[in-house]
């Protein structure tokens, strides 16, 4: 891993989920060893991990066929030698859970990422790390977020609108999502269930800072999205 963490206690772990099925992109590989420009998914996401500054574990989650790290949907992809993979589990919640545990002790901070949001530029993590770090506004914890372009309503269970949360007070959120490791790791003993990680955290009573998120920070979720993603790996500087 990367060795300039300053300290033995200072270090950032990251997390990588992949163990996802894609249902919605519809592939026959798992989402995370689709081909994108060539390459599987995961592939293109760890090049960008394995560039932060101060990374001393990574441990990528995939599904239990592929957990051995040999296979040959492996091809491509660049895993570090000193990665770990493990098997996640059938919910993404479990999936973090499952590499949390395997993440060293000695990282102070720790980065869950979305395999799917293959493009993410690095200093979107580096923003992360950072407010993780220095504790802006007395946060656990940092999340990229972006600016809502729609209204967003709240409904009933008719679809009867209930609410318009006022739109400058909204963020659309994405990975990496960073936090102390010792508030992660408790968020996470809790067993409670969250379609992010930062919820989890948030309803123990920490504080998540939102930091400034990245259009490249999409999350490959339908085949139109892989397409968006050949398209920019295609045009030079489509990623920073
Ligand atoms: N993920 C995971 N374990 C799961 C579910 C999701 O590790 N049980 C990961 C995915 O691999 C992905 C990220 O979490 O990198 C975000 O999930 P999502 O985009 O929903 O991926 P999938 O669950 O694979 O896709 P779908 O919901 O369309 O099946
Ligand atoms: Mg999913």
């Amino acid at each position: 891993m990367n060795d300039d963490a300053d300290t033995a206690t200072r270090g950032v772990g990251v997390v990588v989920v992949a163990a996802g099925s894609g249902s919605r992109l519809g592939a026959t590989a798992p989402k995370a060893f689709v081909p994108l420009a060539g390459r599987p998914i995961l592939g293109h996401a760890l090049d960008t991990v394995v560039r932060l500054p101060g990374l001393r574990s990574l441990v990528v989650v995939v599904p239990a066929e592929l957990a051995d790290g040999e296979a040959s949907e492996w091809e491509g992809i660049g895993l570090p030698d000193d990665a770990r993979v493990v098997t996640g589990g059938p919910e993404r919640a479990e999936s973090v859970a499952a590499g949390l545990a395997h993440v060293d002790e000695e990282c102070d901070v720790v980065l869950v990422h979305d395999a799917a949001r293959c493009l993410t530029p690095l200093a979107v993590f580096e923003r992360v790390v950072e407010a993780v770090r220095a504790g802006t506004a007395g946060a656990a914890g940092a999340v990229p977020g972006m600016p809502v372009v729609d209204t967003v309503k709240t409904v009933d269970a008719q679809g009867v609108i209930t609410g318009t949360p006022e739109r400058a007070a909204l963020r659309a959120v994405q990975t990496p999502q960073g936090f102390r490791r010792d508030v992660l790791v408790e968020a996470y003993r809790s067993g409670q269930v969250a379609t992010d990680d930062a919820a989890l955290v948030e309803r123990m009573g920490h504080k998540v800072l939102v930091v400034e998120g990245d259009q490249l920070a999409f999350k490959v979720t339908l085949p139109a999205d892989l397409d968006h993603a050949e398209r920019l790996l295609a045009t030079a500087g489509g990623r920073s």
